[in-house]
């Protein structure tokens, strides 16, 4: 491990790439890419569904001009009939094209955010444990979720809308310049002024939007720890704090809001003074090219009804460059996310493992999870298969840390581990880990059935398998005691089992595999006594003809070890026979063993 911290934290300020607007899209197309055709096709319609409204301001001038204003005739006629009816056959073409634009918009939009969402899912699985050290699992679910939701879901609305509100602008504009281009001149330099604000709150969009992104993750976390840690909550009488916590959260993303809010809200009134003084000016212009016989009362009215529906997308640019802003924001913060590097990884040549044959070597092991802190130091073992060895050792000497290489949750930072003499980042990480069965102190256990989370350690099991598996573990009583038996749904985390029964299920997990290596980190620690002794026999069961690294407090699982290693402060400081070990003046083990082994022995004498 290299210490590579810095690729795996989320960053909480701005993602360096969120003004590079080229690079950013140029990434974005591969995501959009598989769904081009139906995009391009959302687009074309977008096209028409603009041009529509200019049709209806163009009517209004033959209307004026050939009907209202017109002599007597039978062309009148004919018109006064033909273009009410044109207008209402126009509505109904643009209605029927705005519904194919917006189902066409909403199937590409979630089409692309799924694909993006896919990714950043199988992201989320990829990055190794460290990943998960270092960020907050609210950070991690804002990134994850809420991210790839923006920054897809709204780029194909916008784009649409930008399209539609583009080629309609231009339609419209077209029809000011028909009706008189002096006006038009007029009317589209002072309206064309409108963009300014927008423009000037780009940036303050983007710092604002990231603000809100990183106050939504810290937001999470608290959620996550309100559910999490409840009793610790109820039995600490942290509701005030977290209550505070939560209070300061929401009131930073009212500041931020309003913060955004005071400078979009004064956009708005400044496009409608500047299009006002556009009105005035067309309105006083026009008047005089009237009198002065430049333009006829129709084409003015088309003129001023252009004019009109062309100030509705200049009000709505700013909303749409906000959000354009703000796709911008989450596009880069899910780049940065796929840029995470993981550094556990399949070599490009990875080998398939199927089981140990002789031995496990840790050969000069060195580890550290932060840099220039060693944890693991100069560690050598040889372990034979089919040997138990236990491991003992004081608190925060290093037990989990030593057990976590072997399966690769952690990569050592110089020496290497060898199965058979192969170092293990030689093997794919699938096979590696499919030859060991791993007991923590506290298990996961899924949402879903007992059954279900036993099989997790081998979906294609046999019914024989299961049963044998259901004894070894010591469920079979328990199970019979549910109404629903194997079949009994348990809550999320296993909530609804007791912390022996939680351990037996994920013991039965452990067994179902078969796997050649068991690792026990402290399963036993955090029973009671009678929990503890069945769930003892489970375990036994377990290890029977397994290689097996066991770290344990129980005496009797230690002097069951063919050896023990003593680990202190990183460092292996003996090994050797429980017997072996005594014989050791002032040595750690005999230490151990009086402080605290000695104890439980005359414990079990008194039973
Ligand atoms: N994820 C981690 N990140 C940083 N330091 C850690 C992490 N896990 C453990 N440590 C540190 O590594 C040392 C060894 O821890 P550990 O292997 O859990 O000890 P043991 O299992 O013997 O009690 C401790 O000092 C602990 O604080
Ligand atoms: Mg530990």
């Amino acid at each position: 491990m290299q210490n590579n911290d810095d690729k795996l934290i989320l960053k909480q300020t701005q993602a360096a790439t969120s003004f590079q607007y080229k690079y950013l899209l140029i990434r974005f197309f591969p995501f959009l890419k598989p769904f081009l055709g139906r995009a391009i096709l959302n687009f074309a319609v977008s096209i028409p569904a603009g041009l529509l409204d200019a049709v209806t301001a163009f009517a209004i001038q033959p209307y004026m001009d050939k009907v209202i204003n017109a002599p007597a005739s039978p062309q009148r006629d004919l018109y006064a009939i033909l273009i009410p009816f044109a207008i209402i056959a126009f509505a109904i073409l643009q209605g029927s094209i705005k519904y194919l634009n917006v189902y066409l918009t909403n199937w590409t939009m979630k089409k692309v955010t799924n694909y993006v969402q896919k990714k950043a899912y199988e992201k989320l699985l990829t990055l190794n444990t460290r990943f998960y050290d270092v960020n907050s699992s609210g950070s991690i679910i804002a990134r994850f979720l809420t991210d790839p939701l923006i920054s897809a879901s709204t780029i194909l609305d916008q784009l649409k809308t930008i399209l539609t509100t583009g080629i309609g602008s231009i339609a419209l504009i077209c029809v000011l310049l028909y009706n008189s281009w002096k006006l038009a001149l007029v009317g589209v330099v002072v309206m064309s002024a409108a963009i300014i604000p927008a423009a000037l709150l780009r940036k303050r969009i983007l710092k604002t939007s990231n603000a809100q992104l990183a106050v939504t993750g810290d937001m999470s976390t608290n959620y996550f720890e309100t559910c999490g840690g409840n009793k610790t909550i109820t039995a600490y009488n942290l509701k005030n704090r977290q209550y505070r916590i939560f209070d300061k959260q929401i009131e930073e993303m009212f500041d931020l809001h309003m913060s955004l809010t005071k400078r979009v809200a004064l956009a708005s009134p400044t496009v409608f003074f500047i299009a006002s003084i556009g009105f005035a000016v067309v309105l006083w212009y026009g008047n005089h090219l009237i009198l002065t016989g430049d333009m006829t009362i129709g084409k003015f009215a088309s003129f001023l009804a252009a004019l009109i529906m062309l100030y509705k997308p200049m009000k709505n640019l700013g909303d749409t460059l906000t959000a354009i802003q703000q796709f911008f924001v989450s596009l880069s913060r899910v780049f940065e996310l796929f840029d995470l590097e993981t550094e556990i990884k399949d070599d490009a040549n990875a080998i398939e493992i199927n089981g140990i044959k002789e031995t496990i070597t840790f050969e000069n092991v060195n580890f550290e999870y932060v840099k220039d802190f060693p944890i693991i130091k100069d560690f050598n073992l040889t372990v034979k298969k089919g040997e138990t060895i236990a491991i003992v050792g004081n608190s925060g000497g290093g037990k989990t840390t030593v057990v976590n290489l072997i399966p690769r949750f952690y990569d050592v930072k110089s020496g290497s581990i060898k199965i058979d003499g192969v170092d293990i980042r030689k093997f794919s990480q699938n096979s590696l880990r499919s030859i060991m069965s791993i007991v923590f102190q506290d298990n996961f256990i899924f949402a879903g059935t007992i059954k279900e989370n036993i099989l997790m350690g081998k979906p294609n099991a046999t019914k024989e398998e299961l049963d044998f598996v259901i004894k070894g573990a010591h469920l079979d009583e328990f199970l019979e005691t549910l109404p629903n038996g194997i079949d009994t749904i348990v809550g999320e985390r296993g909530t609804s089992l007791s912390g022996g029964q939680r351990q037996r299920v994920a013991i039965a997990r452990a067994m179902i595999r078969k796997s050649d290596i068991v690792i026990l980190d402290e399963a036993t620690s955090a029973l009671d006594n009678e929990s503890e002794a069945i769930v003892q026999k489970a375990i036994d069961n377990l290890m029977k003809d397994k290689t097996v690294f066991v770290i344990a407090h129980r005496l009797s699982t230690i002097q069951n070890a063919d050896r023990i290693a003593v680990i202190n402060e990183g460092k292996l400081v003996e090994l050797g026979t429980h017997d072996e070990l005594m014989q050791i003046d002032n040595g750690e083990y005999k230490h151990l063993y009086e402080m605290q082994f000695k104890q439980q022995e005359q414990n079990s004498f008194v039973k």
